[in-house]
């Protein structure tokens, strides 16, 4: 089951949401990792599958494996990448044996552990002697991530008291290193990933946030319907009519396992 209603809604929904941002942004991940040919992998918090795609793609299906909480998710990650041990679990107790992989990488994850400090000290221990943890969020605090402060830009001209999405883990400069380094990881090193996303027009910006996904989908159901069109004409005024592309900036750390 879901752990949270902020991830219980259908793959579908969360591919027009934030999966348009995963398939670039696993790239550069998968970069920063270093992962390639023969090298087991795993993909925690994998979602419906982007991250777990582009690990495929770079070592086999045969030695990737996938895990997140949200039963639906982790049935839309298995039937897109054919022959992954894909698991329901979560980062803090992960279902594999101490130096399976050789890497470990989360995808806009760690803000969303209840425990993110063990949640990398389990990426850790499944994790062989010399392999790399990497993990990345978005750069909420300042702002990088132009589609999620849009909309929260938005939502504090309504609620100004709300929290927002900048008090969780990973989405502030230094964070995500600083765990890697308390967790016992060497040689850590990070910095920003950043990708974009292409929209239509602005009712492909804004429908998805009807659907419920994520803190920001969950804030605005939230919402009563005068409110609700509120933060949509907020958005609205600060966007472009016709097609436009939305920068989105991660922090990422990596480091190796001592
Ligand atoms: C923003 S989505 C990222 C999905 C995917 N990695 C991607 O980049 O598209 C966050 C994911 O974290 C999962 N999640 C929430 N709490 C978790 C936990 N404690 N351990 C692992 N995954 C968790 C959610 O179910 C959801 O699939």
């Amino acid at each position: 089951m879901p752990d949270s209603p902020q991830f219980a809604a259908p793959a579908e929904h969360y591919d027009r949401f934030m999966g348009r941002y995963t398939p670039p942004l696993a790239a550069a991940l998968a970069d920063a990792a270093g992962v390639r040919e023969g090298q087991h992998a795993l993909d925690v918090g994998c979602g419906p599958g982007g991250l777990t795609a582009e690990l495929v793609a770079r070592t086999g299906a045969e030695r990737v494996a996938a895990v997140d909480p949200a039963a639906q998710f982790v049935a839309a990650c298995a039937a897109r990448n054919p022959g992954v041990d894909a698991r329901e679990g979560t980062a803090e107790h992960l279902p594999w044996d101490d130096g399976t992989f050789d890497a470990a990488l989360a995808c806009l994850v760690i803000g969303f552990m209840a425990d993110p400090d063990q949640g990398v000290r389990e990426m850790a221990r499944v994790t062989r002697p010399g392999g790399t943890v990497a993990l990345c969020m978005w750069d909420i605090q300042t702002g990088g991530m132009t589609m999620l402060r849009t909309f929260w830009t938005a939502v504090r001209a309504v609620r100004p008291d709300s929290a927002g999405e900048d008090r969780r883990a990973g989405t502030w400069e230094g964070d995500i290193a600083d765990r890697l380094e308390r967790a016992g990881l060497t040689e850590v090193t990070g910095g920003t990933l950043t990708v974009s996303a292409d929209y239509a027009d602005f009712d492909d910006f804004w429908q998805p946030f009807t659907l419920a996904v994520g803190p920001a989908g969950v804030a605005l159901a939230g919402l009563d319907a005068d409110e609700q069109t509120a933060v949509r004409e907020g958005c609205r005024a600060q966007l472009p009519d016709g097609p436009f592309s939305l920068d989105a900036r991660a922090w990422y750390a990596r480091g190796t396992v001592a």
